[in-house]
C-alpha cells in the first residue's frame, strides 16, 4: 500500500500544520473540522489562514494550497473513504477522540491507517473500545508545533499495531514529510515532552528558589546550555503560560506517583495570579516579558512590576556558549548553582528513563534535538561534560545515580569505532547508530573522521575523494579563516584530483553572514586596505567555486544569509533543505553585499527574465532584492526571486542532503556552468532614476536617510553608476564596484552606528 491521499481531522494548530506539510510533500489532503452554522467550512478555512501566517508560513509557497481540500465532518465525512491515512488532531479529549474513531470505522476503506496526534493519552485507552482490525492499523503520530519547522515525529506503536503500518508511516513521514522519525513506546509524554517539560520545570523552580531574574535564568538556561535562547521564561511566554500549565498538569495526571517529575510540578502562586490577570505570555501581550513603549520589559518576580529588560552581559554565559555547558558547572556562584541544579536533575532523569522508554540513548537525544531544538541531547551533553565527574558530583551531593548512568562511567554513551558511531545500549553493549538508507547527519559522521585541515571556525574533510567544507563558528559567521579553509579545500581538490567539493554543515543555520566583528575591527583600526583585501579574497574564493573544473555543491540548511548566501550563490549546484531561508540582508547593517552577491543577483535576474539585450528591468529587480534585503522562506520562493537557478534542487528532509550532495558530485548533469558575459550597462540615466526614487520614498517617510545612501550604492553597482549607457562591464568590474561601495559605506558614521548597534544590542538601529 502507498499513502496517496490523506485526511486530517481537526484544523487547529496541529491539524492545519500537518495538512500543510502533507501539501508541501505534493500529496492531496482533506482538512476537516466541525461544521459551523453560517459557513460550514469556517474552521477549516481558519486552519488554512493559519498556514498563511507570514511569520511562520506553513506552506512552501502559495501553490501548495491547491493540494488542500477544505471541508467539515458533517458534509464531507464520506470523503474519508478515499483516504489512505486519516490523521486525527482534534482537541485532547478522550471521549471526543473515541467517538470520532467509531464514526471513522464505519466509513474508511479496508487497510486505511488511522493515527492520533495526542500528546498525553495512551494508545491503550484510545482504542480500547475498537475492533481488533481497527487497532491493528492505529498508531500515534505525535508531531511538534510548528509542524513544518519542527523535525521530530514521535511514532508510537500500540500493542496491536501491525508492524507494517509502522513501517509505512515511518517511511512516509521520513521521506515525504521530511521528519526525523523516533519510534516510541506507549509511555507517558513519550520522549520529547517527558524530558523537555521536566527540564523546563527544573529551570523554572530553580530560578524561583535561587532568586534569579527571568533575564538571568534565560541567559544561562539558553544558548550556554545549547538550548534555544527563549530559555525557560521566554519559552513559557511563547507557548502560553496557561497552556504550559495545562501541559504540566496533564503529565502530573499520567505519570506514576514515584516519578521525579512531581517534585518539579508544583504550581507557583505568582504564575496562577498571572494567568488570572491575563498575563499569559506573547498571545496575551504580556507574560514574563512584554514589549513596552521603550523596548522590551521583564517582570520583576518579587514586585510584580515590569522593568526595562536591558541586555545582560555574562562572561560566564559567553564562555559556555563557546566551550560547552561544562563551563557553567565550574562556576561557584549562583549561576553555577542554577546550572548544576538543572543539569544534574535533567540529565539524571533522562538516564533514569532507560530502559523504561527504550534501550538506547539515541531516541531521547534525537527527541530533544529535533523536537526542542537542543544542540545536543542529554546523553551527548553528559559525554561532553564528562560522565565520571558528573557522577562523582552527584554522589558528593548525595543524589542517586541511575543504573544506566553509573554503568557509563569511564566510557560514556557514544563512541566512534571502525568508522562508525556507536551508542551504549541499556544492557551495556555497543551498537552502531542506525539511520534509514539515504540519511546521513554530518554531525554524526564527522565524529568518525579526522579533518584534513581545521581551525576554530571551519574545517574540511575528505569523504572518499570529495572535499567537504564545514563552517562551525558561532552562527557560522564567516571571517578570513573560514574563507582560507574553503580556499585550502579548493586547492587540494584541484591539485590532488579529488572528485569535487561540498559545502555543508548540520548546524541550525548554514551561515548568518560575514562576522561583523571582523568588519568592525577593520574600521576601528581605520584599516580600509585590510578590509578591501579581505573582500577581494572572499570574492576570489567564491569565484573559484563558480569557475572550478570540478563539481561544486552547496547543501545549506536553515539560514544562509548575507555572506553565507554569497558562498551558496557561487556553487555550481545548490541542494538545499525545503525550509532554507536565503537572502542578501546586508542593507540592514548599512553595507552592500561585497562577496559577489550584487553581481550574482543581477546576472540571475537577467537569466530569469531572459533580457540580456536591455538589462534595465533586471537592474530594477536586483536593486529591489538588495535594497530591501529580501529573504525567501523557501526554495520555491527563492527561485522566483532569482536566488536559485533552475538546476538547484531542494529536499524536504534535511537529513538526506548530504547523501544527495555526494550523489550530485558524481552526476555532472546537475552542474550548471555560470555564463557571465560582459554586460552593456544602462549607466547614468537609470542610476539617477533609482536615486530619485529612493529620495522620493524617503520624503514619503518610507525610508530612513541612510537607507538612501545604502540604496544609492546598490543602484550604482547594478547600473554601472555614473557611466555612459552602453558602457560594458565584466564580472571583475562588478566585483570591484561592490568593494568600492562597501568601503565607501563603511567609511560613514551611519553604517558604523548600524554595525555597532547590531553587535552590541542585537539589532541594527534605523538611521
Ligand atoms: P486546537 O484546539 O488548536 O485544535 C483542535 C481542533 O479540533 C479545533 O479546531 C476544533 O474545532 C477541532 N475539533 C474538536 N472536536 C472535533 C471533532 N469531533 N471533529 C472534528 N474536529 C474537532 O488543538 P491542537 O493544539 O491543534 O491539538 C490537537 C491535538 O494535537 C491534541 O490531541 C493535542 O494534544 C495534540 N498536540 C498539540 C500540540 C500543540 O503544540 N498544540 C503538540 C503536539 C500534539
Amino acid at each position: 500500500m502507498k499513502i496517496e491521499k490523506v485526511a486530517v481531522i481537526g484544523a487547529g494548530t496541529m491539524g492545519s500544520g500537518i495538512a500543510g506539510q502533507v501539501a508541501n510533500a505534493g500529496v492531496e489532503v482533506w482538512l476537516l473540522d466541525l461544521p459551523q452554522d453560517d459557513n460550514p467550512n469556517a474552521l477549516a478555512e481558519r486552519g488554512l489562514e493559519r498556514l498563511r501566517d507570514p511569520n511562520a508560513p506553513g506552506l512552501l509557497s502559495k501553490a501548495q494550497e491547491a493540494n488542500i481540500h477544505l471541508g467539515n465532518t458533517r458534509d464531507d465525512f464520506d470523503r474519508l473513504a478515499e483516504c489512505d491515512w486519516i490523521a486525527e488532531a482534534v482537541v485532547e479529549r478522550l471521549d471526543i477522540k473515541k467517538d470520532l474513531y467509531r464514526r471513522l470505522d464505519a466509513v474508511i476503506k479496508p487497510g486505511a491507517i488511522v493515527t492520533s496526534n495526542t500528546s498525553t493519552i495512551p494508545i491503550r485507552l484510545l482504542v480500547e473500545d475498537m475492533p481488533q482490525d481497527f487497532r491493528q492499523r492505529f498508531a500515534i503520530t505525535h508531531f511538534f508545533n510548528p509542524v513544518r519547522f519542527m523535525r521530530l515525529l514521535e511514532l508510537v506503536r500500540g500493542e496491536d499495531t501491525d508492524p507494517a503500518v509502522i513501517d509505512l508511516l515511518a517511511d512516509f513521514c521520513e521521506q515525504q514529510l521530511g521528519k526525523g522519525v523516533v519510534p516510541c513506546l506507549d509511555t507517558p509524554g513519550f520522549l520529547g515532552n517527558r524530558v523537555g517539560v521536566f527540564a523546563i520545570q527544573c529551570a523554572l523552580h530553580a530560578a524561583f528558589d535561587l532568586g534569579l531574574t527571568p533575564l538571568e535564568a534565560d541567559a544561562i538556561f539558553g544558548r550556554p546550555m545549547g538550548i534555544p535562547k527563549t530559555g525557560v521564561f521566554g519559552l513559557y511566554d511563547l507557548i502560553g503560560i496557561d497552556l504550559m500549565s495545562d501541559v504540566v498538569q496533564s503529565l502530573v495526571d499520567i505519570l506514576p506517583e514515584s516519578d521525579p517529575f512531581h517534585a518539579e510540578a508544583a504550581r507557583i502562586p505568582l504564575m496562577t495570579e498571572m494567568i488570572a490577570n491575563g498575563q499569559t505570555g506573547n498571545k496575551g501581550g504580556r507574560g514574563f516579558y512584554r514589549d513596552g513603549d521603550n523596548g522590551r520589559e521583564v517582570l520583576n518576580l518579587a514586585s510584580g512590576e515590569y522593568e526595562p529588560a536591558s541586555r545582560l552581559n555574562l562572561p560566564l554565559a559567553e564562555r559556555a556558549e563557546r566551550d560547552g555547558a561544562g563551563v557553567l558547572l565550574e562556576d561557584d556562584g549562583r549561576y553555577g548553582e542554577f546550572a548544576w541544579r538543572v543539569l544534574s536533575r535533567t540529565l539524571s532523569y533522562a538516564a533514569s528513563l532507560i530502559p523504561e522508554v527504550g534501550d538506547d540513548p539515541v531516541g531521547i537525544d534525537d527527541a530533544m534535538k529535533l523536537g526542542y531544538n537542543w544542540i545536543q541531547g542529554p546523553f551527548e551533553m553528559l559525554d561532553a561534560i564528562g560522565v565520571d565527574s558528573f557522577v562523582a558530583r552527584l554522589e558528593r551531593d548525595g543524589m542517586s545515580v541511575p543504573a544506566y548512568l553509573a554503568q557509563a562511567a569511564g566510557a560514556g554513551f557514544y563512541r566512534a569505532e571502525a568508522g562508525r558511531l556507536e551508542s551504549r545500549q541499556a544492557g551495556g553493549q555497543w551498537q552502531p547508530i542506525q539511520r534509514p538508507p539515504g540519511v546521513t547527519r554530518f554531525s554524526e559522521l564527522r565524529q568518525t573522521l579526522a579533518p584534513q585541515n581545521s581551525c576554530a571556525v571551519a574545517s574540511w574533510f575528505d569523504l572518499d575523494g570529495i572535499a567537504l567544507v564545514e563552517f562551525h563558528s558561532k552562527a557560522n559567521a564567516l571571517d578570513a579563516d573560514s574563507m582560507a579553509m574553503l580556499a585550502d579545500a579548493l586547492d587540494r581538490v584541484e591539485n590532488d584530483g579529488m572528485r569535487g567539493l561540498i559545502v555543508h554543515n548540520d548546524a541550525q543555520h548554514f551561515s548568518c553572514g560575514v562576522n561583523l566583528q571582523c568588519v568592525r575591527d577593520f574600521f576601528r583600526r581605520e584599516d580600509m586596505d585590510g578590509l578591501d583585501r579581505f573582500l577581494a579574497d572572499f570574492q576570489q574564493t567564491v569565484h573559484r567555486m563558480q569557475t572550478a573544473d570540478f563539481p561544486v555543491v552547496a547543501a545549506p540548511v536553515g539560514m544562509s544569509i548575507g555572506g553565507g548566501f554569497e558562498v551558496v550563490l557561487h556553487a555550481k549546484q545548490v541542494i538545499c533543505h525545503a525550509n532554507s531561508v536565503t537572502g542578501l540582508v546586508e542593507s540592514l547593517v548599512g553595507v552592500v553585499p561585497g562577496g559577489g552577491g550584487c553581481k550574482e543577483t543581477l546576472y540571475r535576474w537577467i537569466e530569469l527574465l531572459g533580457c540580456s539585450d536591455d538589462i534595465s528591468e533586471a537592474c530594477w529587480k536586483a536593486f529591489m532584492n538588495l535594497g530591501y534585503g529580501k529573504t525567501a522562506t523557501s526554495p520555491l520562493i527563492a527561485r522566483r526571486q532569482a536566488m536559485l537557478r533552475p538546476n538547484d534542487r531542494y529536499l524536504i528532509n534535511r537529513d538526506r542532503l548530504l547523501d544527495e550532495a555526494i550523489a550530485a558530485i558524481d552526476d555532472p548533469s546537475g552542474q550548471a556552468p555560470f555564463l557571465r558575459p560582459e554586460l552593456s550597462l544602462p549607466g547614468r540615466p537609470l542610476f539617477e532614476e533609482m536615486v530619485q526614487w529612493l529620495e522620493q520614498s524617503r520624503d514619503k517617510g518610507m525610508f530612513m536617510p541612510h537607507d538612501v545612501n545604502v540604496g544609492s550604492e546598490m543602484a550604482r553597482i547594478v547600473t554601472g553608476g555614473d557611466v555612459d549607457p552602453g558602457t560594458t562591464w565584466s564580472e571583475q568590474d562588478f566585483y570591484d564596484a561592490e568593494r568600492r561601495s562597501f568601503l565607501a559605506l563603511v567609511a560613514t558614521e551611519q553604517t558604523r552606528t548600524r554595525i555597532n548597534t547590531m553587535l552590541d544590542e542585537g539589532s541594527p538601529v534605523r538611521n
